[in-house]
């Protein structure tokens, strides 16, 4: 009788089970443990500096200033930004971003307007609102002509209620 309860004990896969169950309990532990540890990690790296200054990637340059006849808007993609000359000469960058809701406006050139897709806001060759809800013209982006080289420093928009003459950028 005591040897057939010990074959029994010997036989009883309990133990391998439960052996199995606490080795995988062991490694989900170990897995959080890590986990944990990384997040801790993670939390106390320190962060990258934001930039303050400005950097080379921020200043786009758009080209000669001859290569924009009067009266025209340029798209530049890299700044993501359009480029107007106006009938005086005179420069000014703005944003692609409607004023509204920040939709992409885009240039028709028939009608020589901006029409933004999302809600019908219009803005004329200067950035004005000639169609609502838009609620000011188009942001700015500073814009310095040197050599006749147009640049455009694109890491700071400018909000204006309306256009007006001191925001365009003249060849010197
Ligand atoms: S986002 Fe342009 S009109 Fe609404």
């Amino acid at each position: 009788m005591g040897k057939n309860k010990k074959k029994s004990e010997s036989t009883d896969p309990e133990p391998t089970r439960r052996s199995f169950l606490v080795k995988i309990w062991a490694g989900l532990g170990m897995i959080a443990f890590i986990e944990f540890v990384w997040v801790i990690l993670a939390f106390l790296k320190p962060r990258k500096p934001r930039v303050v200054g400005k950097n080379s990637a921020q200043i786009i340059t758009a080209g000669s200033v001859d290569d924009f006849p009067h009266d025209s808007v340029t798209t530049i993609r890299r700044g993501r930004f359009y480029l107007s000359r106006l009938s005086d000469g005179g420069f000014l960058a703005m944003s692609y971003k409607c004023t509204h809701l920040g939709c992409a406006v885009t240039w028709d050139s028939e009608k020589k307007l901006f029409e933004c897709p999302c809600h019908s806001s219009a803005f004329n060759i200067n950035g004005n609102v000639i169609s609502p809800p838009a609620p000011r013209a188009l942001d700015l982006y500073s814009v310095v002509i040197e050599n006749g080289i147009i640049k455009v420093d694109t890491s700071q928009r400018i909000k204006r209620k309306k256009f007006n003459k001191e925001q365009v950028a003249f060849s010197q």
